[in-house]
């Protein structure tokens, strides 16, 4: 089984993204899958004209010459592509919103209705199924409610199965270094780590452990509390 990354956090291998990602790759990598992980931070990729030539003079190919050339085929050839993404203004990164508007040449120009709704048909037999993969900074589960519906409407258009989401609250805390946290944190990458593995051999994952990534990694008042007490030290700094 073949499985890709594509990672739409400008902080790449610093960032709390790739923390969790790690982790679920050492699952996956465990239970036999070959894996490939990629920064599209670090990756030439322009934005979409909007020209929609990959549909009329080159059908199935952009017209621009850049990374996407390369970045393309990976998406295609994988089993599962793993959509990971810091939460920025409630939604996916813009490094990895580019990345999405590029896919426009996957599926053909034309429509069709799929259980009431219209959508393009596909260009391709088969479409790699989706894990998607975030954290973002508050502490509260419904932070995520937009890439909730998001990750399922990008699945829907792009043909894939939406396999997984791992959305971590207070993602900040995976890369602070307090001894306290450490255990927590260490708990919480397990359970990915777990996740990895059973997704490769089983094709889904434990209900239970799904479930506990929705609560916070600590208490809502203590995270506000240490939360501001941090932003303080930090501009005393300047002062
Ligand atoms: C421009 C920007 C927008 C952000 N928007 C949100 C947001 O809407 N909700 C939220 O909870 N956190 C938000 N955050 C916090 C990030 O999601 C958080 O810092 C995350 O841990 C970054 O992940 P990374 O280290 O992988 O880049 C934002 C951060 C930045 C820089």
């Amino acid at each position: 089984m073949k499985i890709t990354v594509f990672n739409g956090s400008p902080r790449k291998f610093t960032g709390n993204t790739h923390r969790i990602v790690k982790a679920f790759l050492k699952g996956c990598e465990k239970a036999g899958a070959k894996i490939e992980n990629i920064f599209l931070a670090s990756k030439k990729i322009n934005h979409c004209m909007g020209c929609f030539h990959c549909w009329t003079k080159t059908p199935g190919k952009c017209i621009q010459r850049d990374e996407m050339d390369q970045l393309i085929p990976k998406f295609m050839s994988s089993d599962i592509v793993v959509l990971a993404t810091p939460l920025y203004t409630d939604s996916v990164s813009s490094i990895l919103k580019k990345f999405f508007e590029r896919l426009l040449p996957i599926v053909k120009p034309h429509f069709e209705r799929v259980n009431g709704e219209t959508k393009h048909i596909p260009r391709y037999e088969k479409y790699p199924d989706f894990v998607f993969i975030s954290n973002c900074g508050y502490p509260e589960y419904s932070q995520f409610q937009v890439l909730e519906h998001f990750s399922e409407r990008l699945a829907r258009e792009l043909n894939a199965k939406l396999l997984l989401k791992i959305f971590r609250t207070q993602g900040e805390l995976l890369s602070a270094d307090h001894i306290l946290l450490k255990p927590i944190i260490y708990k919480f990458l397990k359970s990915v780590e777990k996740a990895g593995y059973q997704l490769v051999k089983n094709g889904h994952v434990e209900k239970k452990i799904i479930e506990s990534w929705e609560k916070p990694l600590i208490p809502i008042d203590m995270f506000l509390k240490k939360a501001n007490e941090h932003w303080d030290e930090k501009l005393k700094k300047i002062q």
